[in-house]
């Protein structure tokens, strides 16, 4: 027989993602609708560990559904991955009794989520909070579409001045094991070649691409290359092109940290609501130690266990897609 969960705390751990606020804020909404005590923990796990607990209540979170960041702040906690951190950590959420928690972030705060359920009797629900899109048994992961659309809009602007001048633009998006942001920024703004970090790159096929294009005096080439594909990012992308194709103008451009910030989109304030609600919901239901994402539009939790050992899946269409859509 599974306990009941009566007091609560959230979390926002790993990287900032837009929308993480908007989740933080369904969660205590929806645990003081169901006549729970919400806490926030500080800091992610940092917060658990250090005792930086402090009682929520509905008005907390007013007026923090359109903002970047986390009022939570957010951490990526070493103290944590250790037997004695754990147990820190435990030993103070025994103090406020909370004996149900959630979690905001991404594969890397799953895995402490997992380890810690498993070991103690706390039930853990996670969120998938992370602007790489790079979980899987979600179709979308809470700050994706708004760094995404930072990205867009980015690129777009560095399509005008590359048009100005005919030059050849690299372009740096983010995602060190995952090449979401790229792929998906990367149609939307008609780059010429996508490099990610879950494909080996035919850098030989993109030179004599470019060669032809050359040839064909075509005005823009932008390529969108993601921080963690096999060369090592834009600037050595960018130095292999130009010692290969001297008469290219070329230009690299890292949009960097921009792409975590700034106001959650609709689409990210939409499904964090959503996923906060429900991650109560589970709490309350005893479907616990999951993580809560969206599948086919409608609610899917998957258990952290499995979580962990698994990755989203490159369409490979879509890096078709690219190539097709930039001849
Ligand atoms: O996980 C999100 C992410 O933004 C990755 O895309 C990126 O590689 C990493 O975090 C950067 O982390 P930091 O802000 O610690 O440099």
């Amino acid at each position: 027989m599974k306990k009941k969960v009566t007091k609560i705390g959230v979390l926002t751990s790993g990287g900032d993602a837009p929308g993480m606020n908007a989740a933080v804020r369904a969660v205590v909404r929806t645990g003081i609708y169901h006549g729970l005590e919400v806490y926030g923990i500080m800091r992610g796990y940092n917060g658990m560990v250090d005792n930086d607990i402090f009682r929520m209540e509905g008005k907390s979170v007013a007026n923090i559904i359109q903002r970047g960041g986390t009022i939570l702040k957010t951490s990526r906690c070493k103290e944590f991955f250790t037997p004695e951190g754990r147990k820190k950590a435990y030993e103070n959420l025994k103090k406020f009794g909370i004996n149900g928690l959630v979690i905001i972030g991404g594969d890397g705060s799953f895995r402490g989520a997992q380890t810690f359920s498993n070991e103690y009797d706390i039930p853990c629900v996670g969120l998938p909070g992370t602007i790489d899109k790079d979980i899987a048994g979600t179709d979308f992961t809470i700050g994706f579409d708004t760094a995404v659309n930072t990205a867009v809009e980015a690129i777009d602007k560095i399509r005008d001045t590359a048009d100005a001048h005919d030059r050849l633009f690299i372009i740096e998006v983010m995602g060190r094991d995952a090449g979401y942001i790229a792929l998906h920024s990367g149609i939307a703004t008609g780059a010429e070649s996508v490099l990610i970090p879950e494909r080996k790159t035919d850098i030989e096929a993109i030179i004599k691409q470019l060669a032809e294009k050359e040839r064909r005096h075509k005005l823009v080439n932008l390529i969108v290359v993601a921080e963690g594909d096999n060369f090592g990012g834009a600037n050595e992308v960018g130095k292999i092109i130009t010692e290969r194709l001297p008469m290219q103008d070329v230009r690299v451009c890292i949009l960097g940290h921009i792409q975590r910030g700034g106001s959650p989109s609709c689409f990210d304030r939409l499904i964090a609501s959503r996923m906060g609600y429900s991650a109560v919901e589970c709490l309350l239901e005893g479907r616990h130690n999951v993580f809560v994402g969206i599948v086919n539009n409608r609610m899917h939790y998957t258990p952290l266990n499995e979580a962990v050992k698994k990755k989203q899946r490159i369409n490979e269409e879509w890096m078709k897609i690219v190539k097709i859509l930039a001849s």
